[in-house]
């Protein structure tokens, strides 16, 4: 079929119109802070460097200031820059800010429930609940300081066990990690220790390897193409649901044996709740609230502590001339979490002289508030000395914001320092850490896979004192 110049011109004509329209509603109209200019259709996306997010938005925030709007596809996000913003937002302002951003990857699975993906009463009531729970179950005592010291034992013996030979720490870090929150969540009665779970452990490792893939990474910012295209990212709402069937069988488990007077768990402590709001018609306490909390839990915590412990080796190997006063510098430096989960504005909001829509994806930037030059004095560098004062005692700098900071704070922050403390001293106690290669200040940069910030891939020995 030839088309004909006055055919070719209406087409031509229809298609610009199309895109002027797009354009208006997707972009134009929307009085948001300014930012790079986007694309019709697919935003930013462009202007980003791949496998470079974090450098990108740095980089947009020397050109743009504090504040500025950038768009994945169609999709507005604000991004927040620097300690004195991010703290203004997140915490000055925290009831605008509060509310959790849209996280595509999880969101068609979550459905808006359990804690972290959800907003509004659910969430005050999941939050509430998980906060006092985990503090009751010991966080911060005694009791709970053993647990870890336990596990901390195991891995000193598998080490042992190596005799000094090169090994890739991931598996073992990340292992004994989920195996705490295990004992919080399930309970450590002898049978689980004994099964350990391994089911669960391949599914949080799969978790995290398809959000970090390409695939996984795509989707995140353009929802719109990927949720629709075939691939493996379509995998982590199947490996989500497992995960969920598992949780539920355990659940059960854990019905036959409740006793109102003995909490074991975390799962007993949400059943024992579960029975007092029975007759609440407008109770979150549901099946479907308790097994998604706890797949949030793991896919919260196992990683981001495995993966600090990596960072902190990686970084103890470079530096083996400072073994103390070094956790909260490896929190800032490795940055795990550049842009935090992601937050939305909960109301219409006015911030720095910008009018922020209702429902508008925010980014705090936490890798831009632990580079802040004005909080630390050689950002790019590992360097303990951002938490030494003149006389070498520890002193705190409000702009470690590795937990982020604000209504959503991370809970298991207490946990996480605990666990951290405890495996890097066991360890140094029982090793000398040291590897064939000499690391360079590029390789223990961070570098972003998903939305954490990864060390690279190393191997080392631990040598027994
Ligand atoms: C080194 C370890 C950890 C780091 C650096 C870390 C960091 C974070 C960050 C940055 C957030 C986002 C907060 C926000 O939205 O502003 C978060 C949220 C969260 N973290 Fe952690 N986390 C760690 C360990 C843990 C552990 C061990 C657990 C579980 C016990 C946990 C459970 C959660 C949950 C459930 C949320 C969502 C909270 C909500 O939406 O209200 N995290 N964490």
């Amino acid at each position: 079929m030839v088309l004909t110049w006055v055919e070719i011109l209406f087409l031509g004509l229809v298609c610009c119109l199309f895109i002027r329209s797009t354009w208006n509603s997707m972009y134009k109209d929307r009085n948001l802070p300014p930012g790079p200019t986007p694309l019709p259709f697919i935003g930013n996306l462009l202007q980003i460097e791949r496998g470079q997010m974090v450098k990108s938005l740095m980089k947009f925030t020397e050109k743009y200031g504090s504040v500025y709007t950038l768009y994945f596809g169609p999709n507005p996000v604000v991004v927040i820059s620097g300690y004195e913003a991010v703290r203004e937002a997140l915490i000055t302002q925290g009831d605008d800010f509060g509310a959790r951003g849209k996280i595509p990857t999880m969101d068609s699975f979550t459905r808006g429930d359990g804690l972290s993906f959800s907003n509004g009463e659910r969430w005050r009531q999941m939050r509430g609940f998980t906060f006092k729970t985990l503090k009751n179950l010991g966080f911060g005592k005694k009791s709970f300081e053993l647990k870890i010291q336990e596990e901390a034992k195991c891995m000193v013996e598998e080490l042992k066990n190596l005799r000094g030979q090169p090994t890739e720490p991931t598996k073992l870090l990340m292992d004994a990690s989920t195996n705490i929150l295990l004992s919080i969540v399930f309970g450590d009665r002898s049978e689980y220790k004994g099964e350990r779970f391994t089911q669960l452990l391949a599914y949080v490792e799969e978790t995290f390897h398809l959000l970090s893939s390409p695939w996984g990474q795509l989707q995140s910012v353009l929802p719109q193409v990927m949720n629709y295209v075939p691939g493996p990212h379509q995998k982590l709402k199947t490996i989500s649901e497992e995960m969920v069937t598992f949780i539920k069988e355990k659940v059960k488990v854990h019905q036959q044996t409740l006793d109102p007077n003995n909490t074991r768990d975390f799962i007993d402590a949400f059943l024992i709740k579960m029975e007092e709001e029975k007759n609440n018609p407008n109770t979150e306490f549901t099946m479907r609230n308790l097994v998604i909390t706890i797949h949030n839990l793991f896919i919260a915590g196992a990683e981001a502590v495995s993966t600090t412990l990596k960072h902190g080796l990686l970084l103890l190997l470079k530096h083996p001339e400072i073994e103390d006063a070094v956790i909260h510098e490896i929190h800032r430096f490795a940055d795990i979490a550049p842009f935090s989960v992601p937050h939305m504005t909960a109301k219409d909001t006015l911030f720095r002289g910008y009018a922020i829509p209702k429902g508008t994806d925010i980014y705090p930037l936490l890798c831009s508030v632990h580079r802040d030059p004005g909080y630390f004095s050689t950002p790019y560098k590992f360097n303990p000395n951002h938490f030494l004062d003149e006389n070498g005692k520890f002193k705190r700098n409000e702009a470690m914001m590795a937990f982020s900071a604000g209504k959503r704070v991370c809970p298991g922050e207490n946990l996480a320092r605990m666990h951290l403390f405890l495996f890097f001293t066991t360890l140094l106690q029982n090793f000398t850490l040291s590897s064939k290669r000499k690391f360079t200040e590029a390789d223990i940069a961070p570098r972003m896979a998903g939305f954490l910030n990864t060390p690279i891939r190393y191997e080392l020995s631990f040598i027994q004192r």
